[in-house]
């Protein structure tokens, strides 16, 4: 595939870094990052923020760690098989929500910093938390474009009242999750200049059309992360190689430039962005995340193209498929 001339080394500024074939990771605090790049130095931000800013910290990933639970809890086993814990975003109480909202709108301004006009930033949430969230990035100075929806039957909701189920049968307290919201907002345009003009000076301002030629859709069939990427990078937060791909894919919307996913974790979008040989940068605060991105990245971009080094087979539901300029992409069976 044709090579782009957007570096992503000077955007590692003075941090530890890895670098791939087409993407590259950084050991740093994205607010730190993010403040201290030049303006305008990224194309589009695809990432997946910590939704409860309280679940990362130290004592918490301690507590996850041993078993313990604090916000972190454990889904019930209904199958019989052992699951990852998952953030309680009901234990956030009022401190927290604003604690939440002053971190976003924060993180909002670095952005709009950050990021060329008409840029791009596709964010992942819950559905509890998306209205607050919204609300901060917007206030931060991101304009809002909607959402996208990934259809994915998640572990949430479903259930009949608790301690009540014989006495109503028929009752749900919350209905069974199917999908997972992702936030989509654009750094906005300068003043009267087109979609057209923006595209044309900053390589923004759109989003990419699918591989047929068809329009990018905001609803999008997705699975679960397949246990095989799960064994590459077990981080509690892993996000699937299908999906991805199409992220990173339509927020280029001219195939190139640079894709920052400032929380990076195991570093999943920074995969995707390397198996469609788009340029990315990711960056994560903590060390053992960022040391178990480094390794994963490399095998999760090489899922669904027949060359994985893991034995186990890549899952059925990523099919490499060329678009008409030859590029890899990913189908996805609806669930
Ligand atoms: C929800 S996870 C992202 C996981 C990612 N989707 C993946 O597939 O591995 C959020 C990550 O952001 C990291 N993080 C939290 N605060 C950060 C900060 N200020 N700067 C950089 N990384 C941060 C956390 O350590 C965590 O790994």
């Amino acid at each position: 595939m044709k090579q782009h001339t957007h570096d992503t080394k000077p955007l590692a500024l003075d941090y530890t870094t890895d670098a791939f074939k087409h993407g590259r990771i950084i050991h740093a605090d994205c607010f730190e990052w993010l403040s201290r790049l030049p303006e305008n130095s990224l194309h589009a931000v695809v990432t997946d923020p910590p939704y409860g800013v309280r679940e990362y910290d130290d004592h918490e990933l301690e507590k996850r760690a041993n078993g313990k639970g604090g916000i972190w809890r454990l889904p019930p086993s209904f199958d019989g098989s052992t699951r990852a814990p998952l953030p309680r975003f009901t234990a956030l109480d009022a401190k927290d929500r604003k604690r939440l909202k002053l971190f976003f709108a924060e993180w909002s301004r670095l952005i709009v910093h950050a990021l060329r006009p008409g840029g791009h930033a596709l964010i992942a949430t819950n559905a509890f938390i998306a209205s607050l969230l919204y609300e901060a990035i917007t206030e931060g100075g991101l304009e809002f474009r909607g959402q996208l929806i990934r259809q994915v039957r998640t572990l949430r909701g479903g259930d009949r009242p608790k301690n009540a189920e014989e006495e109503f049968p028929d009752v749900v307290s919350l209905p069974r999750g199917c999908y997972e919201p992702w936030g989509l907002f654009r750094k906005p345009l300068p003043a009267k200049m087109t979609v057209g003009e923006c595209l044309r000076q900053f390589e923004t301002g759109g989003l990419r059309r699918l591989p047929d030629g068809n329009p990018f859709e905001d609803v999008i069939a997705s699975e679960r992360t397949p246990s095989v990427e799960r064994d590459i990078a077990n981080h509690p937060s892993l996000k699937p190689q299908s999906f991805m791909r199409q992220m990173v894919y339509a927020a280029l919307p001219l195939g190139k430039g640079v894709i920052a996913d400032p929380f990076m974790g195991s570093g999943s979008t920074i995969a995707a962005a390397e198996a469609m040989g788009l340029q990315a940068i990711g960056a994560e605060r903590y060390l053992d995340y960022y040391k178990m991105a480094a390794a994963a990245i490399p095998e999760l971009a090489l899922i669904g193209n027949g060359q994985t080094r893991r034995t186990k087979a890549a899952p059925k539901t990523v099919e490499p498929l060329k678009d008409r300029k030859g590029l890899d992409v990913v189908a996805v069976n609806p669930i």
